[in-house]
């Protein structure tokens, strides 16, 4: 039989390693890097399988489809869909995905057995990750079968799956507690029935970095076909086990997006992919650019926020708030950050708060096109420290409010809001009505959206002009119920040939005027400026 399969790494994508000029990592890496280490490793996203295992997720069919695009735009080189036989939801989102013609090779999970082989076949899948566990614990108290029986299922199920052309990848689960001559057996043994490619989980995240490479050492002696690697995160060792895996041999490895994944997730993408490229300078298919819009489409999609300081992709990630950070990074990034936030796709952002000095308030001014002297900075530093000493945080919005307030801006509204209509409900396209004062002069006007909201701002927009964007939305339930009060911030941007950014907020108990009235006051200080 003919392999369907499509090459494994598509010629039309492109390597990307990092310019060495960019990153600023200890210069100790250099001198323990292998000779042996590839040029580069593929990338085993499992977001929509092990991922989408994380407790509390579940994914639409469409939101399935929408993660594999965007995954496969990132440039990564195989997309693990899903789990077929789990449900009929389940095959229906995979066929979707392998219908979408993506660049990245999609597979789908089955166990060893012809039931979940068939049920993967039956998605039009070419690439099938097949499973059995291995462990003597697993055996004992999960399939209660000898070792015999199991070597037997994996073979019997590699030579099905094989028969019908497609590309199999083997995984002796837990087999990183998996008795090492039984697991070379099995290596062995799954090569002899025609296998493609041989992954070792490290099922419940219990290795060290050290073993990982003693153990994939070990591996090699017996294995020809490319290993893979899938590591839990239990112990937080989960990138550093991968790593240490290539080190050793393992030319492919198993990711999630943002760490998601059972229990305390899967290596995480971003992570694993910079620190190949930064540690041992290997290359990925990875467009790294991609790489934080990926990860906050992941987290607005399965609902699961990314913490703040989390590695890459956390809001704290580049963020800095001493006086002493602050001043290092704006004159050199180097100082303070390990690589430029653009290379991943995020931004630099500098927090206010009680260890903020006057450059960092200047700065951060200066972006809302605000300017102030010496005494003024110096009036807004002490209030900000006595707000932060209170416990008080300090965000852009009230932070463009104080200085407005030291300037004695905002004495008249610019822009006010005369009157405001929205509809809503069900088969009807939300519609909102707006009419704007602005000098003086009234501006009416009404513009659909894909809820109230949307239509509102929608609304608003089309009447201040087309120059005004809306750079940032953020709701926060202040307190809870369906009367709840809400804390709307937004962050708008006016183009007329150089950007000029606002910032707004407002407190409410209804969402729409929420978002209306503070859109209207970042509105409002953008007109306001005295400098306009
Ligand atoms: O963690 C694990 O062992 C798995 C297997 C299905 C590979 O997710
Ligand atoms: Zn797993």
């Amino acid at each position: 039989m003919v392999d369907r399969g499509k090459p494994e790494q598509s010629s039309s994508r492109q390597s990307h390693t990092l310019d060495r000029k960019r990153v600023y990592t200890s210069q100790f890496n250099a001198r323990v890097i292998s000779p042996d280490l590839p040029e580069n490793v593929m990338i085993f996203d499992t977001t929509l399988r092990d991922g989408e295992q994380t407790p509390g997720i579940a994914l639409s069919i469409e939101d399935k489809v929408q993660i594999a695009n965007a995954l496969s735009d990132l440039g990564v080189d195989v997309i693990e869909a899903g789990f077929p036989t789990s449900s009929s939801g389940e095959r229906e989102a995979i066929r979707k995905i392998v219908d979408q013609g993506l660049q990245s090779r999609v597979c789908g999970l089955a166990r060893c057995n012809k039931k979940d082989i068939d049920a993967a076949l039956d998605c039009g899948l070419d690439y099938i990750h097949t499973f059995i566990a291995t462990s003597d614990c697993h055996l004992q108290y999960k399939l209660k079968m000898t070792r015999e029986e199991v070597r037997g299922r994996a073979v019997e199920a590699i030579e099905y799956a094989k028969s019908h052309g497609v590309t199999v990848e083997f995984s002796c689960e837990d087999a990183t507690r998996t008795d090492l001559d039984f697991l070379k057996e099995m290596h062995l043994a799954v090569q002899e029935a025609g296998v493609d490619k041989i992954n070792v989980p490290d099922t419940v995240g219990t290795i060290s970095p050290a073993a990982m490479e003693y153990l994939i050492g070990e591996l090699m002696t017996v294995t020809k076909v490319p290993i893979a690697v899938h590591c839990h995160d239990d112990f937080g060792l989960a990138v550093a086990n991968s790593l240490s895996a290539v080190r050793a041999g393992a030319r492919q490895v198993h990711v999630t997006m943002n760490g998601l994944g059972e229990r305390a997730g899967n290596a995480a993408l971003e992570e694993t992919v910079l620190g190949l490229m930064a540690f041992y300078n290997v290359g990925t298919n990875i467009e790294t650019r991609m790489i934080g819009p990926t990860s906050r489409l992941v987290a607005k999609l399965t609902g699961y926020p990314v913490p703040p300081i989390k590695a890459i992709v956390g809001n704290n990630a580049f963020a800095h708030e001493s006086g002493i950070h602050v001043h290092g990074v704006l004159g050199a990034p180097s100082t303070y950050e390990a690589f430029g936030p653009e290379l991943v796709g995020v931004q630099r952002s500098i927090v206010m708060g009680k260890h903020t000095g006057a450059h960092s308030v200047r700065t951060k001014l200066a972006e809302y096109g605000v300017d102030m002297d010496d005494g003024q900075i110096n009036l807004v530093v002490d209030r900000i420290k006595r707000l932060a000493d209170s416990g008080k945080e300090v965000d852009d919005a009230e932070l463009v409010a104080l200085a407005s307030h030291i300037l004695g801006e905002r004495e008249s509204e610019k822009v006010k809001l005369k009157e405001f209509a929205v509809f809503t409900g069900m088969n009807i396209t939300p519609t909102a009505v707006v009419s704007i004062e602005v000098n003086g002069e009234r501006k009416t006007g009404s513009a659909t959206g894909i809820g109230p909201v949307d239509a509102a701002i929608n609304a608003i927009k089309l009447v201040m002009g087309n120059d005004i964007s809306l750079v940032e939305y953020r709701l926060n339930a202040i307190t809870g119920g369906s009367d709840a009060l809400c804390e709307v911030s937004v962050r708008v941007a006016r183009n007329g040939g150089k950007t000029i950014m606002s910032v707004g907020k407002a407190i409410g108990s209804d969402i729409v005027q929420t978002s209306v009235d503070s859109t209207m006051e970042a509105l409002d200080r953008l007109y306001c400026r005295k400098k306009e």
